[in-house]
């Protein structure tokens, strides 16, 4: 079974946005341990979450953690790569991307975004609106090696809410609403 991706700087960062801007019905993709979905669940202004990952074990982990801040009934777990078997719509999507660039399917998900490290990224954006509802938006971070260009945010309003230098990376927390 595939790790569980540990909290890191990326994590916090997008924590302390999902802090200050979400409401309403959110959905957490790629969910991890459960960071945000429970910090989302957590806010008096949130109704429900939804948190999807691919990995089994990581939808076990938030769950686990759901119950233990005792948010478990805000949340629901979906198995979903993207939003395949994913239904609704809602007021914001959060994803910490896995935004870094990988070789072949030995890669872990937790950080491998395909060839170029947009791979995930791209599909990810392209799918995205069909799932958001009026005035909804994406609440994303991605990095300075995952490729992406201008061209990658068509149809979005994009607005770069906080900036961070790790190692030889910078790592950027966006905020993304269809037009
Ligand atoms: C960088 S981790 C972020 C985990 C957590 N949200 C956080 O902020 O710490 C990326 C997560 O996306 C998940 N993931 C990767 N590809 C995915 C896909 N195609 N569909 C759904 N989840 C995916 C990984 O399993 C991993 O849990």
């Amino acid at each position: 079974m595939e790790e569980v991706y540990k909290p890191g700087e990326d994590s916090y960062l997008l924590q302390r946005w999902v802090e200050k801007l979400v409401t309403g019905n959110v959905l957490d993709m790629g969910t991890g341990s459960g960071i945000q979905a429970v910090t989302a669940a957590q806010k008096k202004e949130v109704n429900h979450v939804l948190a999807v990952d691919i990995n089994p074990a990581a939808l076990v982990a938030a769950e686990k953690g759901a119950y233990s801040n005792k948010v478990q009934d805000k949340i629901e777990f979906l198995h979903s790569d993207l939003f395949e078997t994913v239904d609704g719509v809602f007021d914001w999507i959060l994803f910490n991307t896995p935004y870094l660039p990988s070789e072949g399917d030995a890669d872990e998900a937790s950080w491998a975004g395909g060839e170029t490290g947009g791979e995930v990224i791209r599909r990810f954006l392209g799918e995205a609106p069909c799932f958001l509802g009026s005035g909804g938006s994406v609440l994303m971070i991605y990095s300075s090696l995952s490729g992406l260009t201008d061209a990658d945010f068509n149809g979005y309003r994009f607005e770069l809410l906080e900036e961070i230098g790790l190692f030889f990376e910078k790592i950027y927390c966006v905020r993304l609403s269809p037009f």
